[in-house]
């Protein structure tokens, strides 16, 4: 089976070939289109500007991968169609509403969310490989730019969301506090960096520790700028930088730690998944293995942890195999928010 996957969700345009079949995939062509540059001088992603940088890229990726594959072969399109920005996820809908309508193909939506989660399953490389084989029940934290959601998976169907932040996203308030720093966006990689050169750390509040799965950020973030503010009345921010970006990414990981040993607790599971862009994070990573450590942990690659066109591809198959039927372009609608 031949699945063309397309992200547009957020600030990453991706197309994705993959042949699956018998439990088995492998990654025929890989496109990816990154944003950066073009919303770095904003500070943040500027959701107009996606769409536009969506609707120059989509096609020029396409051609890479039609230049060595025939498009009519493929069996049918999967396309991510939210959460994310309305007018990124609009023009890509566009785009594959345009591609199946002249393939005469049909779509299977992907959930922007469940796309980071099967992302977990599948191991960037060339050539066939087996798809992960993961025992569920499975406790999944996806922590993004636009989220951090907590999950209790039954099933590939089956899921209850626990928690989620009541403000800010986890990579939301790395961003906005690098842009503070007056470093680049995206802020969380750029924070990875020089938080492994800190010496001190500065303490920072963690908010609604106690409020059961649900987080808040937007008080600690609150209280970061404070802290940059005093700190910029006695010497320049850049001596406090390393330690500055250390405290903030352990701050808001010790959170999300503690929110997760509080569900491992209280739910049965047999592993934990940690996914989404932020998930890139090794600091995260070293903490969530070093907490959890009798536990069957879950990360995606580092290069899948952020949206890309390979996750949706997946999820396509994920979704077939579950007994979902591919839907005839007109049927096809996008939705900016959590279903
Ligand atoms: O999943 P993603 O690509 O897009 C959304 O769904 O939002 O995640 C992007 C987020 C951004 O906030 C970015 O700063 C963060 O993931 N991120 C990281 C790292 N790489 C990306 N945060 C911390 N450490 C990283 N290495
Ligand atoms: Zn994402």
């Amino acid at each position: 089976m031949l699945i063309l996957g397309i992200e547009t969700t957020c600030d990453e345009t991706g197309i994705s070939l993959i042949e699956a079949k018998e439990n088995k995939v492998r990654i025929l062509k890989n496109e990816l289109a990154t944003q950066y540059k073009v919303h770095q001088k904003y500070g943040g992603v500027v959701p107009i500007l996606a769409a536009r940088e969506h609707k120059k890229n989509l096609p020029l990726l396409l051609k890479n991968i039609e230049k060595d594959f025939d498009l009519r072969k493929i069996d049918f399109l999967a396309f991510s169609v939210g959460p994310g920005l309305l007018p990124a996820l609009v023009s890509g809908k566009e785009f594959v509403q345009d591609l199946a309508r002249k393939l005469n193909k049909k779509i299977i939506p992907v959930d922007h969310l469940m796309a980071h989660f099967y992302s977990v399953f599948i191991k960037n490389k060339r050539g066939w490989q087996e798809i992960k084989n993961i025992d569920f029940p499975l406790l999944v934290l996806i922590v993004s730019g636009g989220h951090t959601n907590l999950y209790l998976f039954k099933n590939f169907k089956e899921k209850r969301k626990l928690g989620e932040t009541l403000d800010d996203a986890a990579g939301e308030v790395l961003d906005k506090c690098a842009r503070y720093l007056g470093l680049p966006y995206p802020g969380g990689p750029k924070i990875e960096k020089l938080s492994q050169k800190a010496k001190n750390y500065f303490y920072l509040p963690k908010p609604m520790l106690q409020k059961g799965y649900y987080f808040s950020f937007s008080g600690l973030k609150t209280a970061f700028i404070e802290l940059v503010d005093e700190i910029k009345k006695y010497k320049k921010i850049e001596e406090e930088i390393f330690n500055l970006c250390f405290s903030l990414q352990k701050t808001i990981f010790e959170i999300l730690i503690y929110k997760l040993k509080r569900a491992k607790e209280n739910f049965e599971a047999k592993g934990i998944v940690v996914t989404g862009g932020v998930s890139a994070n090794q600091t995260l990573r070293k903490m969530v293995e070093k907490n959890f450590p009798k536990e069957k942990i879950y990360f995606p690659e580092r290069k899948l942890a952020t949206d890309n066109g390979l996750n949706i591809a997946i999820g396509g198959y994920f979704l077939c195999q579950n007994g979902f039927s591919p839907l005839d372009y007109q049927d096809i609608d996008v939705y900016p928010r959590t279903t």
